[in-house]
């Protein structure tokens, strides 16, 4: 099995907050994340497509087609947006890197040019990022 990644960017604002809490609470579990006004993130996402080598191309799967179809599916709808209230795919849920990479996931998943989506991994800060492999 072979494994090819695609890595793209996005800036986004969002504010972490549940709003069946308090503020107090919300404030003790999210801190300066819970900020009124929101705040924002350089993120990095990598779409890792698994699958055999085609003999015919020499490709797992063609890489501007991969490229394609994340610009248009997941970066052209989050890139420079609040993810709070912009983003059609977030808005049922917390706008954490979790809720983020799933929702990422299943913009992609049914639309892979080739092969098939193994991961999604995001970065929301250099230090700091989530995989998702599906519901496994
Ligand atoms: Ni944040």
């Amino acid at each position: 099995m072979m494994y090819v990644t695609r890595r793209e960017h996005f800036s986004s604002s969002h504010r972490l907050f549940n709003p069946t809490w308090s503020d107090e609470r919300n404030h003790e579990v999210f801190g300066k994340c819970n900020n009124a006004a929101g705040h924002g993130h350089n993120y990095y996402v990598e779409i890792t497509v698994a699958g055999d080598i085609d003999p015919a191309t020499g490709y797992v799967v063609d890489l501007k087609k991969l490229k394609q179809v994340i610009i248009e599916r997941v970066i052209s709808r989050v890139d420079h947006r609040n993810l709070n209230v912009d983003v059609d795919f977030l808005h049922d849920v917390i706008p954490t890197s979790e809720n983020i990479a799933v929702g990422i996931w299943r913009q992609l998943v049914d639309h892979i040019p080739q092969g098939r989506l193994y991961q999604v991994r995001l970065y929301e800060t250099e230090k700091n990022f989530v995989d998702y492999r599906g519901e496994e």
